[in-house]
């Protein structure tokens, strides 16, 4: 039997509801933060369809919310009993799967985006949502560098569009950051709020500036330690120990490099640094280009600034 429902077998009431409470999500993106969000949405009781563009990436998405899951229902219950074997199946049966994003906009109250960092095709895929989401949808970006403002460009409903970006892994990760661009209404920023508590979150408001609060200061600080191994200051290993040890950090720079990918840092400093070409804290160091030139893209990829296992 399929531990997962598919959109042909389940579908949810088509009717349009104004209410501002959010039930029925629909992520886009079944990545790291996307599978992550996903997971979390359902556990916590909505109904969730989760979509990417084809089965091998829905696949994956379905171990490692598989994965997770397990180990939230572990440490929830302490440890394999019923009552953590029905919030496994609660959760997973609220967890629809699907690669048409256009028909499983269809009911939601929430749609949230969490795909490749490109803006065009950000605003391809919000322009197809827009057509085809009841008018009461609010659309969100988790985009961790890109503007909210030039994404919601693409639609027509810039009232109901703001940024929600989650944290990796999500779920573990408390903080919501939530973005608001000058037409967000108040009653969409309300709905974003509630649907972010009733996620378990903690939020944090902030302007649509690039990276936020908490990308904008770690970023520069993940690019100065790259450059201070590349002047020959210190070792990978001995700047991580330093951190962890000496500032209290759960990972050292390079390990958190490697968790969250080489190649997304690469890309958000890329953009950075053409945004704000006079600022050093957002010059691109040779090393992160040259990991990325040879697919060392960190956890992900087996290999980054250390190497992983299966
Ligand atoms: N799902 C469920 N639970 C998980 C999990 C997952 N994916 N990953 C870790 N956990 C749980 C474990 O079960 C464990 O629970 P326990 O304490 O009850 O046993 C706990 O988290 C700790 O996990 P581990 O023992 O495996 O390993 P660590 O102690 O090293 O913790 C970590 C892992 C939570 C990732 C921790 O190292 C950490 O907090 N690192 C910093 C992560 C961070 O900074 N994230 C933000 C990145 S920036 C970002 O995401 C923004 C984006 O725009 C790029």
């Amino acid at each position: 039997m399929a531990l997962f429902n598919s959109l042909s077998t389940r579908t949810f009431s088509q009717s349009a509801r104004m209410s501002a409470a959010i039930q029925n999500v629909t992520v886009i993106g079944s990545g790291l933060m996307g599978a992550g969000i996903a997971q979390v949405a359902a556990q916590t009781g909505h109904k969730v369809t989760m979509v990417d563009i084809d089965d091998a990436a829905v696949e994956k998405a379905q171990k490692r919310i598989g994965d997770s899951i397990q180990r939230i229902a572990k440490k929830k219950f302490g440890g394999e009993s019923a009552e953590a074997n029905k919030f496994i199946s609660d959760a997973i049966g609220r967890l629809t799967i699907s690669t048409d994003a256009v028909s499983s906009v269809g009911s939601a109250d929430l749609v949230v985006e969490a795909i490749v960092e490109n803006l065009d095709v950000k605003k391809k895929l919000f322009t197809q949502l827009d057509q085809a989401a009841p008018s009461h949808t609010i659309f969100a970006s988790n985009t961790s560098s890109l503007s909210i403002a030039k994404i919601a460009d693409a639609t027509n409903r810039k009232d109901r569009f703001g940024g929600l970006h989650f944290f990796n892994p999500v779920p573990v990760m408390k903080l919501l950051e939530i973005v608001r661009i000058s037409e967000t209404s108040e009653d969409t920023y309300n709905a974003m709020k509630t649907f972010g508590k009733n996620m378990g979150k903690v939020s944090v408001l902030c302007k649509d500036n690039p990276g936020f609060i908490a990308n904008r200061l770690v970023v520069p600080y993940l690019l100065s330690a790259v450059r201070m191994v590349e002047r020959g200051d210190a070792t990978t290993r001995d700047v991580d120990t330093a951190l962890k040890l000496g500032g209290g950090f759960p990972m050292g720079p390079f390990e958190l490099f490697d968790h969250i990918g080489i190649d997304t840092l690469l890309f958000v400093s890329e953009h950075w640094e053409k945004l704000f070409p006079d600022d050093q804290a957002f010059k691109v160091p040779p090393t992160l280009t040259k990991l990325v030139k040879e697919g060392k893209f960190g956890k992900k990829s087996g290999e980054g600034f250390y190497k992983y296992g299966n």
